[in-house]
């Protein structure tokens, strides 16, 4: 077995305070314990040095080679070109772009730099996987340094239309730098298709199934849907039982269904949408108020960003409009965290919750309605209402679907899942979870492997 050497954006240490909130962290640690390898990618830190430099350390069978990033990488290339024009565009919001020339150059820049810092760490004889919008024209950086190891490269968010990626500058160079990978994986095959669509249609790039060619290089694609570790999950969550947090919480709730939502503080996760469902609940329905709670934990995330600025001081405006208007002198309604929780103690707010609320405007994948799954007790598991603009829509049946921009519909949701009898909560539950376990997070990387090495060889 060749070695594998995963690398993205953020790497994410477990027990170190550099451990992360987002499914990506998540698969990869569990995809990294199983298989061994090495982890590569920034540390979190911003340094006053011009070009930083790796340094290594072993957790778990895992080698962690991370750098900080210098200021001027932090703010152009990871605030700037990624997360204010790819992660917006690559979800569908064009309205939140802001485009700076700057920004772009020093995106292919932090490419470059970081194939530069991996380059003298690898033997040649490795899987190379890169993993996320961050670092596309990665593998472009490392075959001009002469790297012919199998490479491939996942993308863990939507891909967006074309008409759509047309609105970035460079659309062209960034589209053909993917061509540089051998395996081009997609959690839908919906993105797979936007993909195919875009590269012929922009590049001339020619299919034959799910083989692209452009020129004379040749590019795989596949389907991948992420998943997460059923098993430690579900024992994460039945141990959470015994914990005082979670029994203190269960107390708490005094009688009161609990709606429960997670996410990061993220304009994507649909947050302002689920806060104004969850006021037409208690507007609508009357009958639940002192019922029913809502407790929406948002971790903070990319805050130096304006609209996730926004995002925080409009969403603390809603819960305290809610709670001004609907909350008793015993009984206060919305529960808005805006802190980072570890997963064990979200594990265990989802086992106390009757009803898992996952409501984002677009999502990759989205692995938090998965986590509500397997935390649920299969004895009397709780009801999810999921957007079914999140990838997982696909793979979970069991959830009540609805539409994340109509927030009537959602609080119509909230109303069918909070009633929703033993039996039918029960079938849904078994069939969501039978979902989840046949295709988890083993499947989702040895499939990516497999068939890298395949696309290679075959
Ligand atoms: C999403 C992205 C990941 C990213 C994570 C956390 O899940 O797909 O690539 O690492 O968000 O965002 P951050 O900007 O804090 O790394």
């Amino acid at each position: 077995m060749k070695d594998l050497v995963v690398v993205s954006n953020r790497v994410s240490i477990p027990e170190t305070g550099r451990s992360q909130a987002g499914g990506l962290a998540m698969a990869l640690n569990s995809a990294l314990a199983r298989h061994g390898g090495m982890w590569f990618g920034w540390n979190g830190e911003i340094c006053h040095d011009t070009s930083p430099q790796p340094t290594q350390t072993r957790r778990n069978g895992i080698t962690y080679a991370t750098l900080p990033l210098n200021a001027e990488q932090h703010s152009d290339y990871y605030l700037g070109f990624s997360n204010e024009v790819l992660w917006p565009i690559f979800h569908f919001n064009l309205g939140a772009m802001k485009f700076q020339r700057r920004h772009a150059q020093v995106y292919y820049a932090t490419n470059q730099h970081f194939a530069e810092k991996l380059s003298p760490l690898l033997t040649g004889d490795e899987l190379i996987w890169v993993h996320d919008y961050h670092l596309i024209p990665l593998g472009e950086a490392l075959r001009r340094q002469g790297n012919h190891a199998p490479m491939g490269f996942f993308l863990h968010i939507p891909f967006p239309s074309a008409e759509l990626l047309r609105c970035i500058p460079g659309h062209r160079d960034l589209l053909a730098s993917f061509f540089a990978y051998d395996l081009l994986g997609f959690q839908t095959p919906q993105d797979l298709e936007t993909f195919c669509h875009a590269a012929i249609r922009i590049l001339g790039a020619k299919r034959s199934d799910n083989v692209l060619r452009y020129g004379d290089q040749r590019l795989k694609l596949g389907i991948y849907p992420v998943s997460i570790d059923v098993d430690t999950l579900q024992r994460e969550a039945q141990h959470s039982e015994t914990k005082q947090a979670v029994r203190q919480l269960r107390a708490s709730l005094g009688g009161c269904a609990l709606i429960a939502g997670a996410d990061r503080l993220d304009y994507s996760k649909g947050l302002g949408e689920r806060m104004l469902a969850f006021e037409h609940l208690l507007d609508d329905y009357p009958h639940y108020r002192r019922h029913v709670l809502y407790t929406q934990v948002a971790s903070p995330s990319r805050s130096a960003i304006t609209e996730y600025d926004d995002l925080r001081q409009q969403l603390e405006s809603q819960a305290g409009h809610i709670n001004g208007l609907h909350s008793d002198l015993d009984w206060v309604p919305v529960h808005y965290i805006n802190k980072t929780y570890p997963r064990t103690a979200l594990m265990g707010l989802f086992r106390a919750a009757q009803v898992g609320l996952v409501t984002p405007l677009r999502d990759g994948m989205n692995l938090v309605c998965k986590e509500f799954v397997a935390a649920q007790d299969s004895r009397d598991p709780g009801a999810l209402v999921l957007s079914e603009l999140a990838g997982a829509a696909h793979e979970l049946e069991g959830a009540l679907l609805v539409n994340p921009y109509d927030p009537h519909a959602i609080a119509e949701a909230l109303d069918q899942a909070l009633q929703m009898p033993h039996e039918e909560r029960c079938r849904r539950h078994a069939s969501m979870l039978a979902s989840v376990c046949c295709n988890d997070l083993t499947r989702w990387w040895q499939r990516f492997l497999d068939d890298l090495g395949y696309a290679v060889s075959g």
